[in-house]
């Protein structure tokens, strides 16, 4: 069975074919993955704006699919069902994906499945690496979210902790502005932290020993957060008067090392304790090299298999959602036809 996946979230409008193998340890091919990105619109502002982002969407959606669909030498009567993103995300955003798949669901009669982003970037670990040894702990890690999650049966998901303020890729991304490196912060960071300094400049990690107000369930030293870390950054920068290049390096070398050890001693910490037979990291800071060579170092020394999306599919892109919802379907799971975008769904 061949799947359409649909993914309008944030500032990418992307659509895939994904289609079954019949082999159950990997159980999905791309057939292709066309994401037309809004990048150079939302630089100009500094960040993504919510209302551009909507209008582009819609621009791009039926050129996207038709792409998606040619790439893929794939009919409309060719496909099984059509996976869209509901949620979470930006309202605006989400609602041009949702109206294209229940418009080309009722025009089609195929059935339509509703995708949670996160479940989607879970998903790009089964795409690229065939599924994970079970019981598996999972960071996703993007500009929206720092969370962790257990995963003991395939497509379920428990939340063991998640940031309390800033996500990993939104700190990347505020400290990049801070330094002038424009946006997405993230590659930039990550390129310019090469030739610079991680132990420069003292940065300070938080660590968190109480459990959160709003999430009593959770003991809370999982958690994570990152706004106090940016705002030293801001201090250090004000603090001096001309900031040299070797500077900029330094600062983002500490930064990063200070976000990914963060990151990496949580994901390990969790696998311990509900003693994993593997971890992955995936979202839009999988992709960062840091991060990924540091996850690979720490997965030889504990003898713990861990897992990692390609560089395509860890930034946002219709492949995972097309897989998260083939899935959802194979367990028995569709969308009524008067589904609704979900800015702020919850996963599981
Ligand atoms: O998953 P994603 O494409 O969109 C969301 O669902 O948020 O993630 C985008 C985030 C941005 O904050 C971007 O700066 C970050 O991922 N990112 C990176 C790298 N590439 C993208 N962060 C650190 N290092 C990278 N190489
Ligand atoms: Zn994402």
């Amino acid at each position: 069975m061949r799947m359409l996946g649909i993914e309008t979230s944030c500032d990418e409008t992307s659509a895939a074919v994904v289609e079954e193998t019949g082999d159950a340890a990997k159980p999905w091919a791309i057939r292709s993955n066309v994401i037309a990105s809004q990048v150079p619109i939302h630089r100009e502002w500094g960040g993504v704006v919510p209302e551009l982002a909507s209008r582009q969407h819609i621009r791009d959606i039926c050129g996207v699919v038709a792409r998606a669909l040619a790439e893929a030498e794939t009919r409309w009567h060719d496909l099984g069902a059509i996976a869209v993103t509901q949620g979470p995300g930006l309202v605006g955003s989400l609602l041009v994906g949702v109206s294209f798949a229940k418009a080309a669901a009722a025009a089609s009669g195929l059935p339509l499945v509703a995708v949670h982003h996160l479940a989607g970037h879970i998903e790009s670990l089964v795409l690229h690496n065939g599924e994970l040894p079970l019981p598996s702990v999972i960071l996703v890690v993007s500009g929206g979210h720092t969370s962790l999650y257990l995963v003991e049966r395939r497509g379920s998901y428990q939340t063991l902790s998640r940031t309390r303020d800033d996500a990993a890729g939104e700190a990347y991304d505020k400290v990049a502005k801070l330094l002038g490196l424009g946006y997405p912060g993230g590659p930039a960071i990550d390129r310019l932290a090469k030739s610079g300094n991680d132990r420069a400049i003292a940065l300070p990690t938080t660590r968190l020993t109480h459990a959160d107000r709003n999430a009593p369930e959770l003991k809370g030293d999982l958690d994570f957060s990152f706004s106090g870390l940016k705002t030293a950054v801001a201090r250090h920068v004000q603090g001096r008067e001309g900031v040299s290049t070797q500077d900029i390096a330094d600062i983002a070398a500490s930064f990063q090392r200070v976000v990914v050890t963060a990151l990496i001693d949580r994901l390990f910490v969790a696998a311990r304790r509900y003693q994993a037979a593997s971890v992955g990291i995936a979202g839009g800071v999988s992709a960062n090299s840091r991060l990924r060579a540091e996850l690979m170092d720490r997965s030889e020394r504990r003898e713990l298999p861990a897992f990692l999306p390609s560089l395509s599919l860890s930034t946002d892109n219709a492949a995972m959602i097309a897989a998260a919802g083939l899935r959802a379907f194979r367990a028995g799971v569709t969308a009524p036809m008067d589904l609704n975008a979900d800015a702020a769904l919850p996963l599981g």
